[in-house]
């Protein structure tokens, strides 16, 4: 793997968060123009080398400004990723919208979703999907400075404040799997409001308006670290974080435990339920002791330094999400009784 060693942070980021306040005065969205197309050309046929010169984003001011076709958007229950700063957008060609189909949203063909990632201002990768035909491309494109090359092998990166790990192409399909390749663009993540045009409005409300998909909100995924009930901010945590794999179809099929937020707990096959794997480790042998977070595998896996640690691929523990899934454990009197 090539080890890429950063130049001091000459070069920085910044991205706009909620609505413009007089302490953040930072201008936030505005509307796509989706008749421009000063990006699209460069995703349309072989994959750009190099992203900056590609004219989908620029930087004024340390803000980065998307080319005017791309669709900013946003998640209610965001991944961790190693605590960096997420920004999300979405591209469709000329006149298509995203549609539904067996109770997930697609894309339609030619369509890009770009995900950048930075810490402390520091850029660090964009990744990409691309729908082509029936499949989805995975690929991610690693800052250095104000260059991005595409990367397809994975990579570790050396940050000012620490290490970061680039997931090769092939790491991707892991967690975005072949029967649900988008894991944000769905219902239940888009369901939240988003500041465009110095207004906050709800996502799925623009979509419609924007003539790009039609759809109702789901269930109430909720930030793990914002607003809601201890169960509905620990629940949408294993969602974001775990669900892509500990669900019936996921990377993690052989463990019979599903993690998503859908499911009541009983259903979930944690509460008072023997872990399947490395019995005979230091693990907590229920994966969740009611009333005990110490006697749990899920909080067990979540701060290991052992190989076990969990969610695999990232580099860092996450103190919040560890203090989150401790005080709901703790907060669980008995388990429910299995349907
Ligand atoms: C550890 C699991 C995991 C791995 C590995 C992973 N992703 Fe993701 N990805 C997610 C989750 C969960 C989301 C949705 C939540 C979010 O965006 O914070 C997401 C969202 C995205 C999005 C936004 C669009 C969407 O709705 O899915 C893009 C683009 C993306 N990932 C690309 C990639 C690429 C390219 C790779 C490999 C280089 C990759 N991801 C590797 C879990 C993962
Ligand atoms: C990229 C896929 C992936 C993600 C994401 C993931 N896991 Fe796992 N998990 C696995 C695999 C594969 C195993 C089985 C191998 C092992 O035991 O390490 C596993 C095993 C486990 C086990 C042991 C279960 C048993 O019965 O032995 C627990 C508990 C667990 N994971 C919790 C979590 C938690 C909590 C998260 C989210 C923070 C998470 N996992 C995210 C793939 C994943």
């Amino acid at each position: 793997m090539p080890k890429i060693a950063r130049a001091a942070a000459t070069f920085g980021w910044l991205f706009c968060s909620g609505c413009p306040t007089p302490e953040d005065p930072a201008a936030c969205f505005t509307s796509p123009d989706l008749d421009a197309a000063s990006c699209i050309e460069a995703f349309s046929g072989e994959l750009p080398e190099e992203l900056a010169a590609t004219g989908c984003f620029s930087l004024s001011e340390g803000l980065l400004e998307p080319a005017p076709e791309l669709i900013p958007y946003d998640v209610a229950a965001p991944l961790f990723s190693d605590s960096a700063d997420k920004q999300r957008f979405l591209m469709l060609p000329t006149g298509s919208a995203v549609t539904e189909s067996n109770d997930q949203l697609a894309l339609p063909d030619g369509a890009v979703l770009f995900k950048h990632f930075a810490r402390a201002g520091v850029p660090i990768e964009t990744r990409v999907i691309r729908r082509e035909g029936l499949e989805h491309r995975y690929v991610t494109y690693v800052w250095d400075g104000a260059v991005a090359e595409l990367n397809t092998t994975g990579a570790r990166v050396v940050l000012p404040d620490g290490a970061w790990a680039v997931p090769s192409s092939a790491d991707c399909s892991y967690c975005h799997g072949a029967d649900q390749p988008l894991l944000g663009v769905s219902r239940a993540q888009l369901t939240r409001s988003i500041c465009v045009d110095g207004e906050q409005v709800e996502q799925l409300d623009l979509w419609r308006t924007w003539g790009i998909g039609d759809f109702v909100s789901d269930h109430p995924l909720v930030d793990p670290q914002g607003e809601g009930t201890l169960d509905e901010r620990a629940r949408s945590y294993l969602h974001t974080n775990c669900a892509h794999c500990h669900r019936p179809a996921g990377w993690a099929v052989d463990i019979d435990m599903d993690l998503r937020f859908e499911q009541s707990l009983a259903d979930t096959r944690t509460c008072d339920t023997p872990n399947q794997y490395f019995a005979g480790t230091s693990s907590p042998a229920l994966r969740l002791s009611p009333g005990s977070p110490d006697d749990s595998s899920l909080v067990w896996r979540l701060s290991t330094d052992a190989e076990q640690r969990m969610a695999p691929f990232g580099l860092h523990t996450d103190p919040d999400g560890i203090a989150l899934i401790t005080e709901w454990i703790a907060s669980i009197e008995a388990c429910p009784q299995a349907r």
